[in-house]
């Protein structure tokens, strides 16, 4: 399927948190392969990390997974936009359940996605049932330092918290970006993701604060190279803004 010669970069086996695998593809590859890596992480979603330095291609590779999640339709949607353009496209489109792009929004769609989580746990206790069984509820959020630094950075955090550690098996997931490599910036929110993408940052100890482990610095900004710790590292091309604008008309 591809044409290019894989590279193969630095691996830390040492590193305890995760183990990103090795392969990345230097050449951009075919959208069935980005699809593919979308869907084979949509048909089994988890709390998803997307990280690395400013400019590296974050909103990208977010606005990538986002435009085969619409393809698929079966899905609802939380936006949280602290900077006001990156999600407004989503707005008015019918599977958004809230946008927010200031601190009184950020408390109302996190106050919401709480209400719905409980209500699933609520349904499934009543049904003796261990995962919801209905459509998937995204929160996607674009730069979560925004929260975790801002003025009601205690209250977001231990809201997102409780996302994180009881989400998933209601089906309330977190597609959060980052490029603020801190470590103690997501604290034990970070535990809790499945998936963790590494784009390029800075240096080997961003990467490592980010991913947990070196390699990241050795990728290429802005050309989708990544490292994950689940999928498969593939090149993600960006979807084409017109391909954007005529689905969201569709939903
Ligand atoms: N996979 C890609 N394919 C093509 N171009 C890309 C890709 N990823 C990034 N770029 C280019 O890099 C630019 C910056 O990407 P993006 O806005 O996603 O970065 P970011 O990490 O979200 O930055 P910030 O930290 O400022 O939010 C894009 O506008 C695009 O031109
Ligand atoms: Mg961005």
């Amino acid at each position: 399927m591809f044409k290019h010669t894989p590279t193969y970069i630095p691996f830390n086996p040492k590193s305890r948190t995760l183990s990103h695998s090795m392969m990345v593809y230097n050449k951009p590859s075919y959208d069935s392969v980005v699809q593919d890596w979308a869907d084979s992480y949509l048909s089994d979603p988890n709390h998803l990390l997307i990280c690395g330095s400013t400019g590296c291609g974050k909103s990208v590779t977010e606005n990538t997974l986002l435009y085969y999640s619409f393809l698929r339709g079966d899905s609802k949607y939380i936006f949280i936009d602290i900077k006001k353009v990156e999600l407004f496209q989503y707005k008015n489109i019918a599977p958004c359940r809230y946008y927010a792009n200031d601190n009184l929004g950020v408390n109302e769609a996190l106050t919401i996605a709480l209400d719905i989580m409980d209500s699933r746990y609520a349904r499934m206790m009543q049904e003796g049932i261990k995962t919801y069984k209905g459509e998937n509820l995204f929160i996607v959020i674009d730069e979560v330092a925004d929260l975790l630094q801002g003025e009601n950075k205690k209250n977001f955090y231990s809201k997102l918290l409780k996302i994180a550690q009881l989400g998933r098996a209601a089906k309330v997931f977190l597609i959060v970006c980052t490029q603020n490599s801190k470590r103690d910036l997501l604290k034990d929110i970070k535990n809790n993701f499945g998936t963790v993408i590494g784009l390029h940052t800075l240096d080997a100890t961003a990467s490592r604060n980010l991913i947990g482990s070196s390699g990241c610095e050795l990728l290429t900004i802005g050309r989708g190279l990544m490292l994950t710790n689940t999928i498969r590292n593939i090149t993600i091309n960006k979807v084409d803004d017109r391909l954007i604008r005529e689905l969201l008309t569709t939903l």
